[in-house]
C-alpha cells in the first residue's frame, strides 16, 4: 500500500539541533512522565518545568488532558486510539527536542511498546522515562477529577487501571513515590536526572 505521505523528501535544516542547544547553553532531551491517572505526572511536570524555567532553561510541557483538546481530539481511549495518541507524542516531542528544548510529556501512556517506541524515535539517552509510582488506591482517594468515581459506576469506558490495563515500567531512568516523596523531593530527584545525564549543570 502506497503511505499517503510519499513522494516527500526529507528537508535538512541549514541551523542544527546543536545549534539551537548551543544558543540555549543547554541540552534538549524529552522527559517522559508515565502513571496512572491521579498519580501526579502533571503536577510534577509542570513544577519541574516551574524549576528548570526558573534557571533560563528552555521547556515545554505537553499532557496528556491538554493535549486530548486538540492535536488529539479524534481519539478515545480504546487500545489502538492509546497507541495513536502515544505515537503522535512521541513524534511530536522528537520534533521539540530538534528545537533545543527540553520537552516535558505527562500522558498515562499505558503500554511499554509504545513508550518504548517513543524512546526508539530519538538517539540514545535523549530520552529519560520517569514513573510515578503510586497505589491505584492512593490515585482513586485523591480522586482529583471524579474520574475514578464514575469509572467505578460504570460511567467511563477503558478507565486505566479499572477495565483497561497500566504496564509499568521495567527499567525506567527514575521511579518517583508520589505517594510516600514530597513534591520538592520529587522535583529535586529529577533535576539530579537531568544534571547527572549532563543535560543541564
Ligand atoms: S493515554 O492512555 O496515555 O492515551 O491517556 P492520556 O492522553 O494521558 O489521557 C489521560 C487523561 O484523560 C482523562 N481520562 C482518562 N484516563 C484514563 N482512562 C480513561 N478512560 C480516561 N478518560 C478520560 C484523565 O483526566 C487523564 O488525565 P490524568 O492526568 O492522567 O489524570
Amino acid at each position: 500500500m502506497t503511505k499517503k505521505s510519499s513522494n516527500t523528501v526529507w528537508h535538512h535544516a541549514t541551523i542544527t539541533r546543536a545549534d539551537r542547544e548551543k544558543l540555549h547553553g543547554h541540552k534538549s532531551v524529552i522527559v517522559w512522565f508515565t502513571g496512572l491517572s491521579g498519580s501526579g505526572k502533571s503536577t510534577l511536570a509542570h513544577a519541574v518545568e516551574d524549576y528548570l524555567h526558573k534557571q533560563g532553561i528552555s521547556t515545554f510541557v505537553l499532557d496528556g488532558d491538554n493535549v486530548r483538546h486538540g492535536l488529539c481530539s479524534d481519539l478515545s481511549f480504546s487500545d489502538s486510539d492509546r497507541i495513536e495518541n502515544i505515537r503522535r507524542i512521541g513524534e511530536l516531542a522528537k520534533l521539540i527536542i530538534e528545537a533545543g528544548v527540553i520537552t516535558l510529556t505527562a500522558f498515562i501512556s499505558p503500554f511499554k511498546s509504545d513508550r518504548n517506541s517513543a524512546r526508539n524515535l530519538v538517539p540514545h539517552g535523549d530520552f529519560l522515562e520517569i514513573y510515578c509510582q503510586c497505589p491505584i488506591e492512593t490515585c482513586e482517594q485523591r480522586d482529583v477529577k471524579g474520574l475514578y468515581k464514575k469509572a467505578r459506576a460504570g460511567e467511563i469506558p477503558f478507565f486505566t487501571g479499572i477495565d483497561s490495563p497500566y504496564e509499568a515500567p521495567e527499567q525506567p531512568e527514575l521511579v518517583v513515590n508520589t505517594h510516600e516523596q514530597s513534591l520538592d523531593d520529587s522535583v529535586q530527584r529529577v533535576i539530579e536526572l537531568l544534571v547527572s545525564r549532563g543535560v543541564i549543570q
